[in-house]
């Protein structure tokens, strides 16, 4: 395993334009939200790993320590059930003279419960006390097949459409908004969601729930046959459009990766 390493004064300069604020308050909603940060590392062909459900190291040892650096600037972890099904993260922060393993809360969204919670790093880590016990969101209509214990703990989420059909009933995706509501009233102010390609996707066409986009960007190609982030196709008036821009960009080089920071347009 690289060893996380403080980065540069420079390079801290270079992230803070992007790191959580604080909580967020939509100029159209009502309620606050945790400030969202998406970020996942990639190859020049945009894939996340070689293929689904293989772990791919991407990052190199710098952006490895900046991913760290920015855990430890969030309150919270989140990543999709593929995720911790394919890589068992650990999901803790290890920049050195950060915040303690302990104080970045993991979070698993499941909404269907299909991870093997008991057998896995995260909670291992939670036994023993060297991280939180993780948080598994999942759909209101799931039922655990055992109840929370101290070293993790189930959360259910609504999973009620605006059409007042439980979600489970036609598909299992619970709505952001329903998703980051709840953990606002856990009191997350700040989360880095991590992956996997579904997460993502799904996120940057919810430009109006994310607010900083990070990016690092590995130089390599995976090849076919990889995971890709490439969101579902976008038309407007029956014409296609780019899924998803970025704004306010600025770009680094972090050993042999480049990182891109933006806000979703
Ligand atoms: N390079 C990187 O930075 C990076 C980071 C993370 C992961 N990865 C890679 O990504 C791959 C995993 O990606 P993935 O697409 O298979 O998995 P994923 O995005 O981690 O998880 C997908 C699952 O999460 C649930 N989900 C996603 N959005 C949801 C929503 N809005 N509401 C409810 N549930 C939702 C669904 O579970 P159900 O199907 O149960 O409904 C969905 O199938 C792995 O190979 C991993 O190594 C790479």
């Amino acid at each position: 395993m690289d060893e996380v390493t403080e980065i540069s004064e420079d390079d801290k300069t270079f992230i803070t334009p992007y790191l959580p604020s604080g909580a967020i308050r939509d100029d159209d909603a009502a309620n606050e939200r945790p400030f969202v940060t998406l970020t996942y590392a990639c190859s020049m062909d945009s894939m996340i790993s070689l293929s689904p459900g293989v772990r791919t190291t991407l990052s190199g040892p710098k952006t490895k320590s900046m991913t760290h650096y920015l855990r430890s600037n969030h309150e919270a972890i989140l990543v999709g059930v593929g995720t911790a099904i394919a890589d068992d993260p650990s999901l803790t922060c290890r920049y050195p003279r950060g915040n303690a393993p302990t104080a970045i809360q993991p979070i698993i969204l499941d909404p269907q419960l299909r991870w093997d919670v008991q057998s896995s790093k995260a909670v291992t880590l939670a036994r023993k006390g060297e991280s939180k016990a993780p948080w598994i969101l999942h759909a209101e209509s799931a039922s655990p097949r055992c109840i929370s214990d101290s070293a993790w703990e189930y959360i259910p989420v609504p999973d009620h459409v605006s059409t007042g059909v439980p979600a489970s009933q036609s598909q299992s995706r619970l709505q952001w908004v329903s998703i980051l509501r709840v953990l606002m009233q856990r009191d997350i102010k700040s989360v880095m969601i991590e992956g996997g390609a579904t997460v993502i996707n799904d996120l940057l066409l919810e430009r109006k729930m994310i607010d900083s986009v990070i990016v690092t960007m590995a130089p390599t190609w995976l090849g076919e046959g990889g995971v890709a982030v490439s969101p579902s196709p976008i038309f407007k008036d029956g014409i296609r459009v780019n899924a998803a821009c970025l704004k306010q960009t600025a770009w680094r080089q972090f050993g042999d990766d480049a990182v891109v920071c933006g806000r979703l347009v």
